[in-house]
């Protein structure tokens, strides 16, 4: 087993970070350019492993897919209708986007396809996607009663129908599938969501020419006939990436951080709101727009953090950044409680067990696992200790700023951090 030394860091934390690409955005990019008929040069793409399994399913179905740089491409489609029939498995790796998304476009094409994925793919579940899909006429199996990898779909009997949707989870990756199948379907779609879910696949589609109307909680879609790729698509930095650096530079005494180039979508803001509950001096500079979303840059510098109480009407908002959330909370002076957090056991790994598992090896018995949330007692004296990734990157990334911070950690399986942000532990070290 592969392992990693983070020391403790000797002094505040300094610097300039710029933020890679946001991997939601630089998952749609793909996906929508391949579906457009002209060439589209997509700039700071997220280079990292996620992203490249949606790239290469995208070159697998037809399209053309030209890196320019590692951070630059150009991609190519054959248009709405041009996607191929792949003549090979498609491998979703670990990315829950990558799958959900196209299991959407691709119920509505007239080829077969197949999709396997990593270990925790073939865990995570997809009835949610199938099961809607499956209500507008398509024909998607899969292991455990079409609920699991390896997924195949086939071409429907007939056109798929626009359906209205009451999804059960608050979910970027369902309402996003359902409305992409919503472009090849007869009539329209609407799903509507128990809180808004991040809403790149509605802004990206708006950039692509496609009307959408949103309603409180509920987005619906007309069946799509021009498709107009733009010619350039930049893609903002990842404020799922910024996070870590976000709280670092908080509880680490002495920070000054300035994070340059950060996606400030509002169905992402969740972590600054908590942060700034929490006591967190963070101000937003140079706000403007990029590729059609917010963006800013960002500077951190170190306070005193107070523990907060959230729950399931902010989750969306920042549901990847409870793992590094947990961290700020282990720092600050009183407890933190999370509660809607039940999602977080259906990522890459259950990720309320992990925190709580391996977070109390550094920090004994400061984190309370719950059914659907966290019980974190702030002011935690951390030692040193050896801690599992879980595989995964979101995990191995807060145990890397939790050791930063307290007493340094060993991390085994840390190469997991090449999912969303590949350079990261690089920069670990250059802020330091
Ligand atoms: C994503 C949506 C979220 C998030 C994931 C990326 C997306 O998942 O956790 O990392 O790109 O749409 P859910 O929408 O399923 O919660």
């Amino acid at each position: 087993m592969e392992k990693i030394q983070i020391e403790k860091a000797r002094q505040g934390l300094q610097g300039e970070i710029v933020i890679p690409g946001d991997k939601s955005i630089s998952h749609r990019s793909v996906m929508f350019s391949a579906l457009g008929d002209t060439p589209v040069r997509i700039k700071n793409f997220l280079h990292a492993q996620d992203c490249m399994s949606t790239a290469a399913c995208m070159e697998a179905l037809g399209a053309k897919v030209e890196f320019i740089s590692d951070t630059e491409l150009i991609v190519t489609g054959n248009g709405l209708h041009g996607l191929k029939e792949p003549a090979t498995i498609l491998d979703a790796g670990n990315s829950g986007t990558t799958l959900r998304l196209l299991m959407g476009i691709l119920a509505a094409q007239p080829f077969l396809s197949t999709f396997t994925g990593d270990a925790s793919l073939h865990k995570r579940p997809m009835g949610r996607v199938i099961k809607p899909l499956s209500q507008m006429g398509a024909q998607i199996y899969g292991r455990e009663n079409n609920a699991k990898l390896p997924i195949t779909v086939v071409p429907a009997k007939e056109k798929l129908h626009g359906m209205h949707y009451d999804s059960p989870v608050a979910s970027a990756q369902v309402k996003s599938a359902i409305l992409l199948a919503g472009m090849f379907a007869e009539g329209e779609t609407t799903v509507n969501e128990p809180f808004v879910s991040r809403d790149h696949t509605e802004q990206m589609l708006a950039a692509f020419g496609v009307q959408l109307k949103r309603e409180g909680t509920a987005v619906t879609i007309q069946p799509v006939e021009k498709f107009i790729a733009p010619q350039e698509i930049e893609v903002p930095g990842d404020i799922s990436s910024a996070a870590y650096w976000l709280v670092a530079g908080s509880i680490v005494p002495g920070s000054k951080l300035l994070l340059k180039n950060v996606g400030i979508n509002p169905t992402r803001t969740g972590i600054l709101d908590v942060l700034k509950d929490m006591g967190a001096k963070i101000t937003l500079q140079n706000e403007r727009t990029s590729g059609g979303e917010a963006a800013a840059d960002m500077l951190v510098e170190y306070s005193d953090l107070k523990g907060v109480t959230f729950g399931a009407e902010i989750m969306p908002r920042l549901i990847d950044e409870i793992p590094i959330i947990a961290v700020a909370a282990l720092c600050a002076q009183g407890d933190t409680v999370i509660t809607g957090a039940g999602e977080l056991r259906v990522k890459e790994t259950d990720r309320l067990m992990a925190i709580a598992k391996e977070f109390n090896k550094l920090a004994p018995g400061a984190v309370e696992e719950r059914e659907d949330g966290l019980v974190i007692h702030g002011g935690a004296n951390l030692q040193k200790a050896t801690a599992f990734s879980y595989d995964d990157h979101r995990i191995a990334m807060s145990l890397a700023i939790l050791g930063t911070v307290g007493a340094g950690v060993e991390i085994e399986n840390p190469q997991c951090v090449n999912i969303s942000y590949p350079e990261f532990y690089q920069t670990l070290e250059e802020i330091q």
